[in-house]
């Protein structure tokens, strides 16, 4: 479904991606872990669209994608959920779930996903008439989630979504990605909770410095990263 390769990306004289290779097919749940600054974020941004590659391709169901722009690439079906979480706080929670669907002109799949997402989101659901602004941290977590999901996407690539939160809510976050996973959504997942996130998904790659350092599946990588748990640290 999603095929990077070879993909290098500057921030100026910082070479942040050095060549990174990576694949997702449709119906899996991917994660990329990896420390703080090993370049999580910046492969997310590139694929959506947000960030150029100086170098490499990425291919999106047999197509390039490199050099569309970000709307573009939402239309394509790729939607990132980035740290920052960008929910609009001053609109209400029906409104920020709209925007998600600002790509979409079928009114009735669009009210009829309203629902959808009220029921899935409770929380929300209670909520849509008011400011996005008022809601607690793990709120505005699921009202991102959300909002992406409102673009009916192919690909959900979800950015940290348990920073920040707390303990409980980190598990219903894990909880909701790997529902969201059983619903047949296919997923790129960042995230540093490394414990939680192998229970969860089915290969991960690890990013070190901008490179692929190990990829393979869950129970291959937890074991890799026992090894290593001093150098990763342990976030459980
Ligand atoms: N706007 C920017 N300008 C310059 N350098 C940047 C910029 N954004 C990121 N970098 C650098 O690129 C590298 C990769 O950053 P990135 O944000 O992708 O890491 P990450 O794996 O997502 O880290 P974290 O876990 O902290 O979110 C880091 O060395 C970072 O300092
Ligand atoms: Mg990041």
């Amino acid at each position: 479904m999603l095929a990077v390769e070879d993909v290098q990306v500057r921030y100026g004289a910082i070479t942040a991606l050095r060549g990174v290779s990576l694949h997702v097919e449709k119906d899996e749940i991917v994660a990329l872990i990896g420390v703080n600054g090993a370049g999580k974020s910046t492969t997310l941004m590139t694929i959506a669209g947000v960030l150029k590659p100086a170098q490499g391709t990425i291919t999106f169901e047999g197509q390039s994608i490199v050099g569309r722009s970000p709307e573009d690439i939402v239309r394509q079906g790729i939607v990132l959920v980035p740290e920052e979480r960008r929910i609009f706080p001053g609109l209400t929670v029906e409104e920020n779930l709209r925007l998600g669907a600002a790509i979409r002109s079928d009114r009735a799949g669009i009210r009829q996903d309203l629902e959808e997402m009220c029921e899935r989101f409770p929380v929300l659901g209670e909520r849509l008439g008011q400011p996005a602004g008022t809601l607690s941290g793990g709120e505005q977590q699921q009202l991102a989630i959300a909002r992406g999901l409102m673009s009916r996407p192919a690909l959900l690539m979800l950015d940290e979504p348990s920073l920040g939160l707390a303990p409980q809510l980190v598990d219903e976050i894990f909880q909701l990605v790997a529902q969201l996973h059983e619903a047949g959504v296919t997923i790129l997942l960042v995230e540093q909770n490394v414990e939680r996130t192998l229970e969860i998904v089915d290969r991960a790659y690890l990013l070190n410095t901008g490179e692929v350092e190990y990829q393979g599946a869950a129970d291959e990588l937890r074991e890799h990263v026992d090894v290593e748990s001093s150098y990763l640290g342990d976030s459980t």
